[in-house]
């Protein structure tokens, strides 16, 4: 049986011969009786089982060690005075898999560095087996809240010949030989290349799922994403996924709309389907997680423009390293105060027209695009998103301007030419969003295997 399944109907089940499987998690042995801590990750929660002398194998089970594979068959005792409100007597135990002395995940606290080193064992924690799940359950529900919203998914190509954000962040893919590269007029050629010309990982699914919104109103793709920027920070990762939407007939305010929506929908949706896993962030993790969230679900987001961000960051008496300024990026600190002064989510809308990506549409003042950031405590930026450009030939000079050749994404200028529509979309961080739901601060954590700069292990 499933251990969730016992939890689920464990006052039916009381005096019930019962069996299970899972790990070890702990075993204190006595002389004449002991008990093993088995968790086989279908519930968060751990079964104690309880042995005495009286079964077949006692002096081997003693020996059982943290780690180890077993199988359990035995009753179902209530134990009032225990934290769970049952145990499992045990008729008989099975040693399936042993685990010698030196299984690294032993029954103490780790520190999340050193459980970085294993990432194939580390999930048998009581942190990563709660991350994990939300993790997944986070997939789902993403899926669920645009279905609900009657959008249509797309999965976004992964190896790909456009740079969606136009930025060079970009890891290439070849089959070329690196030691003899074909060359031709001095450059390398290639239309010898296993594609016929040069490709790599996508950095972004969007200019895809604008394709999905011109014919379905409104399209996302869901799916793993590629940079490679050198950034080493908790909130970066070279391999990320991103949920990406795209809506025809659509402004700054539909994006802005829907993306709260989301937000609250997910943080609710995880609540619902994980209260006793988010119960364990709110007690181990993050103090305060629980009405952090909840909050969220029942305020209003703060939006202000870039100006106004940068103008309330300089009027607020916090002291930067950075000094914020007019027509500059938001630094990390920045974003954290904002937040901090806001006491949650912040919009910041309107941007420099310089230092955002070149589909975004100009706004009537020719100095700003209708973008918006969503900026959350701990993750920074959670999403990104704005107002496309829909008007063929300011697209165009926004592309020279970037240096990027319009010929190069014909396709994408084709869009403006066929039935063009004012739209718009954004991208959310997968990951960012669990750190901002599990309180766990660091990327590396957040995701089972992370690719950061010099670090891609399995
Ligand atoms: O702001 P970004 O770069 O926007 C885009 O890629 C747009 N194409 C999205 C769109 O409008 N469809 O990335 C969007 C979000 C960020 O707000 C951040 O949450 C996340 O993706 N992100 C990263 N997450 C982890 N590691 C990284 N290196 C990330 N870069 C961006
Ligand atoms: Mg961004």
């Amino acid at each position: 049986m499933d251990i969730r399944d016992l939890f689920k109907d464990w006052t039916a089940l009381i005096d019930q011969e019962v069996s299970i499987e899972g790990w070890v998690r702990n075993h204190r042995d006595q002389k004449s009786f002991g008990f093993l801590m088995v968790n086989d990750g279908t519930d968060f929660r751990t079964i104690q089982v309880v042995y005495e002398e009286s079964i077949p194998n006692f002096s081997d089970i003693q020996k059982v060690r943290v780690g180890a594979a077993i199988m359990v068959q035995g009753v179902m005792v209530k134990t009032p005075q225990n934290a769970q409100p049952f145990e499992i007597k045990a008729r008989s135990i099975t040693e399936v898999g042993s685990s010698p002395e030196d299984y690294p995940i032993q029954p103490k606290r780790h520190t999340r560095e050193f459980l970085r080193t294993v990432p194939h064992l580390r999930l048998r924690t009581n942190l990563f087996t709660a991350l994990f799940k939300v993790r997944s359950i986070l997939h789902h529900s993403i899926h669920s809240f645009f279905e609900s919203q009657g959008f249509v998914h797309v999965a976004a190509p992964i190896i790909t010949s456009s740079d969606a954000e136009g930025a060079g962040e970009l890891f290439q893919v070849t089959t070329l030989p690196l030691d003899k590269l074909p060359k031709k007029d001095g450059e390398i050629d290639y239309s010898e290349d296993f594609f016929g010309n040069l490709t790599h990982l996508t950095v972004s699914g969007q200019l895809q799922a604008e394709i999905f919104a011109q014919n379905f109103k409104r399209g996302y793709t869901f799916g793993p994403t590629f940079r490679a920027e050198n950034s080493n920070t908790k909130t970066h990762a070279s391999e990320f996924w991103m949920v990406e939407p795209e809506m025809a007939f659509s402004d700054l305010n539909t994006i802005i709309e829907v993306s709260k929506n989301m937000v609250q929908f997910l943080i609710k949706d995880v609540l619902e389907k994980a209260p006793v896993e988010m119960a364990f962030f709110d007690e181990f993790v993050e103090k305060g997680l629980l009405d952090k969230l909840n909050k969220v679900l029942t305020s209003p987001f703060a939006v202000m423009t870039h100006k106004e961000a940068i103008d309330t960051l300089l009027k607020s008496g916090k002291k930067f390293e950075i000094l914020p300024a007019q027509g500059k990026d938001l630094a990390t600190e920045h974003e954290k105060a904002l937040v901090e002064i806001q006491d949650g989510p912040v919009y910041v809308i309107d941007w420099p027209e310089e230092i955002k990506a070149f589909y975004m549409r100009l706004n009537d003042d020719q100095k700003t695009v209708a973008a918006m950031d969503l900026l959350v405590p701990g993750a920074g930026e959670l999403i990104g998103g704005s107002q496309r450009e829909e008007r063929p030939d300011l697209l165009e000079k926004r592309m020279k301007a970037f240096g990027i050749d319009p010929k190069s994404l014909q396709w994408y200028l084709d869009l403006r030419k066929y039935g063009s529509t004012p739209h718009a979309g954004f991208g959310l961080g997968f990951d960012r969003m669990l750190i901002y739901l599990t309180g766990v601060e660091n990327i590396r954590d957040v995701i089972p295997f992370p690719r950061t700069p010099k670090n891609c292990q399995f």
